[in-house]
C-alpha cells in the first residue's frame, strides 16, 4: 500500500469546546500501487484538509496516517520533510514557483540537497528532458515566470526528476 488513512479526523476549534467545526469524520481509505483516487465535493467539504493529511503537511485530530506502510505519526518535522522529499509529488493550483531561480533550477529543487553527483547528473538530464517534453528550451531556460497567463506548465505536471512514489493535486 502506498498510502493509507485509518480513521481521520480533524477539528478545527479549541479541543472539547462547543464551537469549531467536524472537517473529517473518521475517514479510511487506501492508495494501492499504481492506484488512483479522485476526492470530490463541494467547496469547503475538507477535500484540501485531506490531501494536506495524506501529504504530511498537516496532522490529523485523531487517526492515523501510513506512507509506504510506514506509520508517520511519530515522524519529526526533518523526518517528514525527508519523506516529503523522497516519495510525495505535490501538484498545487497555485504553481509556487521561486522566481529567483531559474525554470530548471525550480525544477531541481527536490534534488539539490542530493550529495550524490552521479544521481544528481541524472536528475539534472531528466528535469530537461521534462522541460524539453514540455516545449521549453535548452540549454538557456527560461526564467520561472509564467510565459502566458498566470500558471506555469510545471505546475501541472505530477512528474519530476526526483521521481516521486506518489502524487497530490488538490487546491
Ligand atoms: N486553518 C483552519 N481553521 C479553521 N477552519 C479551517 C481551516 N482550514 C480550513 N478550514 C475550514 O475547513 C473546511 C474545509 O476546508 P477545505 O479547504 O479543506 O475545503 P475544500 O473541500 O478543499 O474546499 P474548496 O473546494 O473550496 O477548495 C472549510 O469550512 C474551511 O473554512
Ligand atoms: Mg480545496
Amino acid at each position: 500500500m502506498v498510502a493509507e488513512l485509518q480513521n481521520i479526523s480533524k477539528f478545527y476549534g479549541r479541543p472539547g469546546s462547543d464551537t469549531g467545526s467536524l472537517i473529517l469524520d473518521q475517514v479510511s481509505l487506501a492508495i494501492e500501487e499504481n492506484g488512483s483516487l479522485a476526492v470530490v465535493g463541494p467547496s469547503g467539504s475538507g477535500k484540501s484538509t485531506l490531501l494536506n493529511i495524506l501529504g504530511t503537511l498537516d496532522c490529523p485530530s485523531s487517526g492515523k496516517v501510513f506512507l509506504q506502510g510506514r506509520d508517520v505519526s511519530g515522524l519529526d518535522e526533518a523526518e517528514l520533510a525527508g519523506l516529503r522529499n523522497q516519495f510525495i509529488g505535490f501538484v498545487f493550483q497555485q504553481h509556487h514557483l521561486l522566481p529567483q531561480l531559474t525554470l530548471a533550477e525550480n525544477v531541481l529543487l527536490p534534488v539539490m540537497p542530493v550529495k550524490d553527483k552521479a544521481r544528481r547528473e541524472e536528475a539534472t538530464e531528466r528535469a530537461y528532458e521534462l522541460i524539453d517534453r514540455l516545449g521549453l528550451k535548452k540549454p538557456h531556460p527560461p526564467p520561472a515566470r509564467p510565459a502566458v497567463g498566470g500558471r506555469m506548465p510545471t505546475g501541472c505536471r505530477g512528474e519530476g526528476p526526483g521521481e516521486p512514489a506518489g502524487a497530490f493535486a488538490g487546491r
